[in-house]
This record gives structure tokens, sequence and C-alpha cells, in this order.
């Protein structure tokens, strides 16, 4: 009886590991999918055009520079956010920059038509790089790390003045 019983629970045991093993390959199954999605999605960033920038955020009833106005609000929020050490802050004011929406006016008319397929490039690129640089302080900023926060957001804000020196004296 007693023999019967350690069979048993020998087989239990196997089966244990059986299911185990078979959670292990699910999640791997799984994660590999998320890996993919992802690199589907950087392909998309990287090869969508200026339009199809615009139409991906919600459009609003304002200027191409009262956008900008709204990311000026966001930095400063992230600034004061890290000098006060509170980290809702500093994820609320990367959220206006992560997460803003399209002038009602295509952005590139604010140039001369010489210069709008450019400035059309700059779009792209810059709003990868801003929203990387936004997520990236919002999760340092989870794990309270200031010091590096205040290092991301130097660089954000180097690539606004980066940006700017290019193109605002270039507004008609
Ligand atoms: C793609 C280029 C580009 C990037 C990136 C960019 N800006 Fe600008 N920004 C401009 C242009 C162009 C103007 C001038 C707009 C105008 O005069 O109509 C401007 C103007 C501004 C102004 C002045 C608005 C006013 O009322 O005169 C502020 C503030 C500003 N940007 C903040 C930022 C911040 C903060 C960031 C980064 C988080 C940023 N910008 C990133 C192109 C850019």
């Amino acid at each position: 009886m007693l023999k019967i019983k350690k069979l048993i629970l020998h087989e239990k045991i196997i089966l244990a590991w059986y299911f185990l093993f078979f959670l292990a390959l699910l999640n791997s199954c799984s994660q590999e999918k998320v890996v993919k999605n992802e690199s589907i999605k950087n392909e998309k960033t990287v090869t969508r055009t200026a339009e199809q920038l615009v139409d991906s955020k919600k459009n609003a009833e304002m200027s191409y520079r009262e956008l900008m106005n709204i990311l000026g609000s966001g930095t400063t929020m992230v600034q004061l956010g890290i000098l006060m050490e509170n980290k809702q802050m500093i994820i609320e004011g990367s959220g206006l920059i992560l997460n803003h929406a399209a002038p009602n006016e295509d952005p590139w008319l604010i140039m001369n038509k010489q210069d709008q397929e450019e400035f059309k490039n700059s779009l792209l690129s810059y709003d990868i790089i801003l929203d990387n640089y936004a997520r990236e302080i919002a999760e340092k900023a989870k794990e309270e790390d200031w010091l590096e926060v205040n290092k991301k957001t130097y660089e954000l804000i180097n690539s606004c003045v980066v940006c700017h020196s290019l193109w605002r004296h270039k507004v008609k």
C-alpha cells in the first residue's frame, strides 16, 4: 500500500515537472512574439512618412507654436520634478511630450515650399528621438535615479535646441 502511494506521488511529481516545462515553453513563445512585434513597430516608425506621423496622432485645434508651448511646459515640469524629487511630476511632464496631439494644420506649412520636405524629415526623426528620451526619463524617475533623469533631461532639451538652431530662423 505504501509502495503504491509512493508511486502515485512519484508520478505526480513527474507530471508537475511536465507542466512546468510546458509553461516555460509557452512563456518563451510569447516573449518571442513580443520581440517580433516590437521590431515590426520600430520598422514602421522608421519607414513612415510625415503625413502618417501626423495622422497617427490626435488632431487638436492648435498651431505648431502652441504645440511647442506644451512641449515647453512638459520639460519645465520634468525639471521641477527633478529638483523636488517628485517622480509623479516627472512622469506627467514626460507624458506631455510623449502623448502630444498634432496641430490641425500640417506643421511643414510654416516653412517655405523649398524647405518643407527637409522639415518633414526633421519632424519624423525628432519625434522618435523626443519620444525615446521622454520614455527613458519616466523609467528612470520610477527608479528614483535623479542623476540619470537629469542627464536624460539635458539630452532631451539639447535635441530640442538642436532642432531650433536648424529651423526656427526658417519659419516664414
Ligand atoms: C522638429 C524640430 C523641433 C523640435 C524637435 C522641437 N522644436 Fe520647438 N520649435 C520648432 C520651431 C520650428 C519653432 C518655431 C515655431 C514658430 O515660430 O511658429 C519652435 C518653437 C519653440 C518654442 C517657442 C514657441 C513660441 O511661442 O514662440 C518653444 C517653447 C519650443 N519650441 C519648445 C520645444 C521643446 C521643449 C522641445 C523639445 C522637447 C522642442 N521645442 C522641440 C521646432 C522644433
